[in-house]
């Protein structure tokens, strides 16, 4: 469990980073991430290069001891580059390039821009690729930030051509796999199929689809190239990329699988000031952010990481970038830091060591202030380097609980939603934030993952969120599993392409549940459905289905028509619906203690977390919370937790969840 730090030297005179680099050691900081937005320091002209700077910037936190991650600067491709070569630029839905002047500006389709980014890539690798400081390489930066997966660009549509022959080898497959008879919408041949965009209405959604995973695939190939030359320059350092949150624009499994670990960006308070949070919500969780919300993303991206994962970019007070920018509530920093170790994190690094007065993000806060002062944040991470020294660094042993995610899930709701406020990612975050609320560890398993199969053999509670193309692997791993599934509704409603399953849903997942799904609706919101589970009742909203069902099903709850809501056959249930949150709670905490975990609602705004033999709570709330836990070695903290506070006890011997 280290610290790091995101530092830009190129930001300050030379004569404060010697001044830096010590007193980021004296605060404990481990690691330096320097570098991804540094292309045209170091070659201000075409082939004129400057790498003093550097080589002495490097020296300088060398020798303080920091050990050094290096990015690639491919993020902020010069001025001079982008006027040389302006068909680089990526190009909107409006058929407009999206020009210089801030960053990201690159098509991904572009094979002039990948081999200028393989070029200085190559050239960074060579010159710092087997330096002894540089422990680390980090690829670009944030892939797909403000928007920019999705090009319209003319490399953009004939790279897609290439892409769809490929994919379906004749323009008959093609016509067959999107249903082109529809419409009249038959092509002659690849050369006459375009990006979906402009059309006068809906576009075939098979189209769309391929071309959002045709644009991740571009995303991969990208990150590739770079991965290849650092394998070879850099042999030894482990190879990063940071993600980013509540982002699912390309494939980050597909992604991570060329890298050694997985890092992500934490900004919990831009994000919930951002995203799909209610006002009351928003005021609730105002400066402390929703408490799942590091958590969901801790566990999506440990499950696509070979080495332990690291938070690259953690927010360490106000940012800049949301609506509104409040400011953490005091104790936060820390809070947020710890919880990423308790989730197995092996590296947090603050964003970034000093605001900058200038630019885009002078108003985000830094550990220090433009004076050079240290700023709350700074005094947090201070904080925690002193208390890591007393918890002991240990493995992380698989959770019990698996949350099945899918990027294609959420492409394939977004391009035909059905009903307007379907929202995937929000019903994963959901289920992901219910089994916390009550206890529960949880791993997030990708459902194309290799070892799907070993994760889902250890486990006692399965959750599939709304699947509609439900890959083979998967209906396999689940009916090897011994584990409780919950299969949430529009689990196998579709096929890859987007099509109807012949003998309807759940189509492949027939052979575990006996039901057909003959009737679908949406229903606005404030709409309600009343659901009888024989002893208490439930409600349904967004979403609803009518199942007719085998001799092997049994129905759970009903519909006040007599209609099914939730089935169980064996170990699976069912949900012919999207529950208000007491009701999937409710269903969740059975299904759990079905599979023999103890699930226990946690006081409000507190959350749990095992690594090992350690436990870890935190308590999001503004109120001092007691906790009723076994434990009775307490390394920081105790059973009572002060508000935004911490509590880590040695417990070999707690609860099965
Ligand atoms: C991240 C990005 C950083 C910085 C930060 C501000 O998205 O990687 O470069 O912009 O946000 O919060």
């Amino acid at each position: 469990m280290r610290l790091g730090v995101c530092y830009y030297p190129e930001h300050w005179p030379e004569a404060w980073w010697a001044e830096d680099a010590k007193a980021m050691a004296g605060m404990g900081i481990a690691q330096v991430r320097i570098g991804e937005f540094s292309w045209a320091r170091i070659e201000p002209a075409p082939g004129r290069f400057e790498w003093g700077w550097l080589d002495r910037a490097i020296e300088t936190l060398a020798a303080a001891g920091l050990k050094i991650v290096l990015c690639t600067p491919t993020t902020t491709p010069p001025k001079w580059l982008v006027d040389a070569d302006p068909l680089m630029l990526a190009v909107g839905a409006d058929g407009r390039p999206r020009r210089f002047g801030s960053r990201r500006h690159y098509c991904f389709s572009s094979d002039s821009y990948l081999e200028q980014a393989q070029r200085i890539t190559r050239l960074f690798a060579e010159r710092y690729g087997r330096h002894p400081a540089v422990v680390a390489w980090q690829t670009d930066n944030e892939y797909g930030c403000h928007d920019t997966v999705v090009s319209y660009s003319r490399n953009a549509v004939q790279r897609f051509r290439h892409w769809l022959e490929a994919r379906y080898g004749t323009i008959e497959r093609l016509n067959e796999a999107w249903g082109n008879v529809f419409w009249s919408m038959e092509y002659l041949d690849f050369e006459a199929v375009d990006a979906p965009f402009g059309a006068v209405t809906e576009l075939n959604p098979a189209h769309r689809l391929d071309f959002r995973r045709f644009a991740s695939d571009e995303v991969v190939r990208f990150n590739r190239a770079q991965c290849r030359i650092l394998r070879e320059l850099a042999p030894g350092r482990s190879i990063l990329h940071n993600f980013m949150l509540l982002f699912t624009e390309f494939d980050a499994y597909k992604v991570a699988a060329d890298l050694d670990a997985v890092a992500w960006d934490s900004y919990p308070l831009g994000a919930l000031e951002n995203f799909w949070f209610s006002p009351e919500e928003k005021r609730r969780w105002l400066r402390t952010g929703h408490p799942d919300f590091a958590g969901f993303h801790h566990d999506l991206y440990r499950g696509m990481s070979r080495q332990p994962f690291w938070v690259m970019e953690q927010q360490p007070g106000a940012v800049n970038w949301a609506r509104w920018n409040p400011s953490p509530a005091p104790g936060m920093v820390r809070l947020w830091t710890w919880e990423a170790f308790a989730h197995g994190a092996d590296v947090v690094s603050y964003f970034r060591w000093r605001q900058a007065p200038f630019g885009q993000e002078q108003m985000h806060a830094g550990l220090h202030t433009p004076d050079r002062r240290v700023a709350q944040g700074g005094v947090e991470a201070a904080q925690v380097a002193q208390e890591l020294a007393r918890v002991p660094d240990c493995p992380m042993g698989p959770a019990r609980t698996v949350l099945v995610f899918d990027y294609e899930a959420r492409w394939m709701i977004q391009v035909q939603p059905q009903g307007a406020d379907f929202d995937y990612l929000r019903q994963a975050f959901e289920a992901y934030s219910t089994l916390r609320g009550q206890g529960l560890d949880v791993d997030i398993a990708g459902s194309r993952d290799p070892g799907l199969a070993a994760i889902l053999a250890r486990a006692a509670l399965v959750v599939v969120p709304s699947l509609p193309a439900v890959p083979p692997g998967l209906v396999a791993a689940l009916q090897a599993s011994p584990a409780q599934i919950v299969l949430f509704p529009r689990c196998g409603s579709k096929e890859d392409c987007v099509r109807i399953p012949a003998d309807l849903p759940p189509g492949p997942l027939k052979g575990l549940v006996d039901i057909r799904v003959a009737r679908v609706e949406s229903l606005r919101p404030g709409v309600r459905e009343p659901v009888d589970f024989g002893g208490f009742s439930g409600e349904v909203q967004t979403w609803r289905e009518c199942l007719e069902t085998g001799p092997a099903a049994a129905v759970e709850a009903r519909y006040a028509d007599g209609s099914p809501a939730v089935v169980r056959q064996g170990r699976v249930r069912y949900l012919a619906g999207c529950f208000d949150a007491a009701t999937t709670a409710g269903i969740l905490a059975r299904s759990a203690r079905d599979g023999g975990l103890a699930p226990e609602a946690l006081p409000e705004g507190v959350r749990v977390r095992r690594r090992g033999d350690l436990l870890f709570a935190f308590n999001y709330s503004g109120q001092p919370r007691t906790l009723q836990l076994p434990a009775a070695d307490w390394l920081l903290g105790g059973n009572e937790i002060a508000p935004q506070g911490v509590a880590i006890a040695h417990s070999p011997e707690a609860p099965p969840r």
